[in-house]
């Protein structure tokens, strides 16, 4: 089968969809080749991530992975958040198809795009992680 159970899952049944009205950061990120957009809402509490949340105008792939990467990131600290890479995405995804991996990349984007947002609006330097 082209997709494994997880993201038929998780783009048949999407975690954590939808704009967030009192973000504290939010970061949209494209790709220019296919045109998709992703866009993800975090609300941060002492450098926790308390609540994610994400709109993605895209495929299904796009979508999946947006919606794993929630999964992935909620609870854990800011700095454990900007680490996350599509390849881990992937992964707890059991896999995407080789041609839909760059949709994976949006979500690892998206997310140090929102945390980037975050430190600019605290009026902060953004960690030497986050800046990559
Ligand atoms: Fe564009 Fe998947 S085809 S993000």
């Amino acid at each position: 089968m082209l997709y494994s159970e997880k993201v038929m899952d998780h783009m048949q049944n999407p975690r954590n969809l939808g704009k967030m009205e009192d973000a504290d950061g939010i970061g949209q990120v494209g790709n220019a080749k296919c045109g998709d957009i992703m866009k993800m809402y975090i609300k941060v509490s002492g450098g926790i991530i308390t609540d994610v949340t994400f709109n993605t105008f895209g495929c299904g792939s796009a979508i999946a992975a947006s919606s794993m990467a929630t999964e992935l990131i909620k609870g854990k600290p800011l700095e454990d958040a900007v680490q996350l890479t599509n390849q881990a995405v992937v992964e707890a995804l059991d896999g995407l198809p080789h041609h839909k991996v760059h949709c994976s990349v949006l979500a690892e984007e998206a997310i140090r795009a929102a945390v980037e947002d975050y430190y600019h609006r605290q009026g902060l330097d953004v960690p030497g992680d986050c800046a990559r």
